[in-house]
């Protein structure tokens, strides 16, 4: 998740605009770059890596004539970490520089149209299309106002972006479509950020702005207007009491419940320019040339090992591709029989996790392809695999793994369907009931959520007192219910066992008792009768029980928590985050710092 900010004022531009990205940093980036007018010349500073390699790249030059400019730090989902890379982004003639947070879905379209006319591009990334579309729309003779409601006009995705031009000096246009932007209303100053802190010590006043809206900023003055017809907007300016530590946090009291409540817009990014529903086709441009695997190994630790999980039972299912799930320090030392045909995919959020790149190091060295699933762009697994296939959730801040799980069961429901097509194993109805199914979850999920917090606080009010839980799920609810025990033993520090609902009877069912409480996945498909008969099972035992289930579930337990039902295995999506919430909840309820659970570190790099 990139930051922004732009600033028009009565103080040096530069030093505020590299402040508040110094406050946007806990956002997660790899890269960072300002644009400001200075003497009538338009000046755009990159560099690779943290902030401070900006700030040496600024030191000693004279940049406190700037009035105004941009600033950027950037989390890359285009293109590799590479100061080329790095925002803002200037068209060919430099009059203009952009910076930009979200996803063009349609950059490659238009890159291929303006190269065709002889545009030169200077990035990999899908933000420079919108520099060049803009510079020509410019050259036709346009206002600023116009030419940006005409590229925006022309791409599809989401977007925060801000312009400086020399055209308009002392200004900043900027626009939203589903990714953050807010208007800080100063003193003979006014502000633009992706996030509040970022100007939280000049102005407390913010107007938020909305999808479809763009704003006109200079030093005395700020307009809203509509982005598609220009018609102004008036909007109320809010007054905000938060310290900066809430406001990073959005406002949530702990960043893993924040990235709980991203998930709708992970799933919709995930989702965003993969999807064709009349098709019925998931569209991975990545697997292009790939043959369809003879067998697939998946090799993760942790979270990402229970996505994998999940996934085996779509793969197999959609595409009959015989799927084998390992956790990666087990797979990494043993000796694997790889044979030709047989492909390898590595799950990991961060890219870094030792065990995941030995085991597949060791595919490569044993002549099987991987496919890399990764959320950090340019990390050792993004490069050292054959295929690489994004996940696109933003930085992860929180160490408990949510967000990044959501992500990974999108692009596995995404391949899953792929290689079904290719196999002719799922039918084209399927496939659309399916992909119609995944749009709908991030407005499902969204409205979902306030909900399901509240019932995750009442819940965990009533069992905080218990020393240990047992999650039980079948088919693909076996890997959530592993996930919800992991999830509460790694922040509430309550022991919990994941099994597969069959599988209690030969064995832990000596545990039940009163004082050891089952949280069950009962969704309604077709094993849910099985799952009830395991649950009559506890019950005789005394066990109390949680049945995370569906509207018009016929049971009878201690608590009934429905969740909305969707398209075959993707009420996953809608199930998932109640299991998160109810850990997170567990933990702050016991007073546990949430964020930073002991022993712990957010990648495990070492062995
Ligand atoms: C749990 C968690 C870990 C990670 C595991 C793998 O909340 O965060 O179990 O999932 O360490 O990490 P990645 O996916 O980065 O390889």
């Amino acid at each position: 998740m990139c930051g922004i900010i732009g600033y028009c004022g009565h103080r040096p531009a530069v030093p505020v605009i590299l402040e508040g990205l110094r406050r946007l940093e806990y956002r997660g980036y790899d890269s960072a770059g300002v644009a400001f007018l200075q003497h009538g010349e338009l000046h755009v500073v990159r560099a690779q890596g943290k902030l401070a390699n900006l700030e040496k790249r600024l030191e000693g030059q004279n940049v406190f004539q700037a009035t105004s400019g941009i600033g950027h730090t950037r989390w890359a989902t285009h293109g590799l970490p590479i100061e080329k890379n790095a925002h803002p982004h200037t068209d060919g003639a430099k009059r203009l520089a952009v910076i930009h947070n979200g996803i063009i879905e349609n950059y490659q379209e238009i890159k291929n149209e303006l190269m065709a006319e002889g545009c030169a591009f200077a990035s990999d990334t899908d933000t420079e299309v919108l520099a060049h579309l803009l510079a020509r729309a410019i050259d036709k003779g346009l206002p600023m106002d116009q030419a940006m409601s005409e590229t925006l006009g022309r791409v599809e995705g989401a977007y925060a972006l801000a312009v400086v031009s020399l055209d308009t000096p002392g200004v900043i246009h900027a626009a939203r479509k589903s990714s953050p932007l807010v208007l800080g209303v100063g003193v003979g100053e006014n502000f633009l950020a992706s996030d509040i802190p970022a100007f939280l010590p000049y102005t407390r006043d913010v107007v938020f702005l909305e999808d479809g809206e763009m704003v006109r900023i200079d030093a005395a003055s700020w307009r809203v207007m509509d982005v598609a017809t220009l018609a102004p907007i008036e909007k109320e300016i809010k007054h905000i009491t938060w310290d900066v530590s809430a406001a990073q946090k959005g406002g949530f009291k702990h960043f893993m419940l924040k990235e709980i409540f991203e998930q709708p817009k992970v799933i919709a990014d995930c989702l965003a320019g993969r999807v064709d529903v009349a098709a019925g086709r998931a569209v991975l441009p990545e697997l292009a040339g790939l043959p369809t695997p003879e067998r697939l190994f998946i090799v993760a630790c942790g979270t990402s090992f229970h996505a994998g999980l999940w996934g085996m039972y779509l793969l197999e299912q959609w595409a009959g591709v015989p799927t084998r799930v390992e956790v990666a320090s087990e797979f990494r030392y043993r000796e694997p029989v790889l044979q030709p045909g047989d492909v390898v995919l590595a799950i990991s959020q961060s890219g870094e996790t030792a065990d995941t790149l030995a085991g597949m190091r060791l595919a490569r060295q044993r002549g099987a392809k991987v496919i890399g699933l990764c959320n950090v762009v340019g990390s050792s697994v993004a490069r050292e695999s054959d295929v690489v296939i994004s996940t696109q959730a933003g930085p992860e801040i929180s160490v408990a793994s949510t967000k990044a799980m959501c992500s990974q069961l999108t692009v596995l429901t995404l391949l899953a369907l792929c290689l079904g097509e290719a196999t002719g194993k799922i039918s084209r109805q399927d496939r659309i009931d399916c992909l119609t199914s995944l749009e709908k979850l991030p407005s499902v999920l969204e409205a979902e959520l306030p909900r399901m917090r509240e019932r995750a606080m009442d819940l965990a009010k009533t069992y905080s007192e218990v020393s240990s839980f047992l999650y039980l799920g079948r088919g693909p609810y076996y890997p959530l219910a592993l996930e919800g025990a992991l999830k509460l033993k790694e922040i509430s520090y309550i022991h919990a066992e994941g099994y597969a609902a069959g599988e209690m009877k030969h064995g832990p069912i000596a545990l039940i008792d009163p004082r050891f409480p089952t949280f069950a996945l009962a969704p309604m498909d077709e094993l849910f009768p099985k799952v009830k008969s395991n649950l009559e099972e506890v019950q005789a035992r005394g066990g109390k029980i949680i049945a995370l289930t569906h509207p018009g579930a016929d049971m009878r337990v201690d608590h009934i928590w429905e969740t909305p039902k969707a398209w075959g295995p993707l009420s996953t999506f809608l199930m998932l985050p109640a299991l998160q919430m109810f850990a997170y909840e567990m933990a702050d309820y016991l007073g546990k710092d949430v964020d930073q659970p002991r022993n712990l570190a957010k990648s495990v790099t070492v062995e």
